[in-house]
């Protein structure tokens, strides 16, 4: 089973958890999900669900870092940028159903999972004074 978000992953923001907690569902549920039971247009929908969530998620994890200047908001962005990219390149190829629910699972975790573990964790780290600018700009971590 993949990562389930939990309490150390916190940003102490609550609306930022909770999307976070429902980005680690979403990766799951499409991990979870039998190919041979789901069609291709309700796997290209679930997909398209997934991806504008979290495009919004994207928009407001931005506002917060603008809100307490964190100083690789910059950086950040351009991470979202990249995973936005390349999920925006998968959708416009056409796939078979095994290989668009491959590449979901692939999206989603190498994409989502390990930036929020790696990169977003980073902000709170930042917020708390567990790390300073120097070092993350040094990249340090
Ligand atoms: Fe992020």
């Amino acid at each position: 089973m993949a990562t389930q978000w939990k309490e150390s992953f916190t940003l102490h923001h609550d609306r930022i958890d909770a999307q976070h907690t429902e980005l680690f569902r979403l990766a799951n549920f499409v991990e979870s999900l039998d190919p041979r039971s789901i069609t291709k247009l309700e796997l290209s929908a679930l997909f398209k669900e997934f991806f504008d969530y979290m495009q919004e998620h994207f928009k407001e994890e931005e506002a917060y870092m603008a809100s307490i200047e964190y100083p690789l908001l910059q950086d950040h962005q351009k991470l979202h940028q990249e995973i936005i990219d390349s999920i925006t390149n998968l959708l416009r190829e056409k796939r078979s159903i095994q290989e668009l629910q491959h590449a979901m699972k692939d999206a989603s975790h190498k994409w989502l999972v390990e930036h929020i573990l790696h990169n977003d964790l980073k902000i709170e780290k930042w917020r708390k004074g567990n790390i300073v600018t120097s070092d993350i700009q040094q990249n340090l971590l």
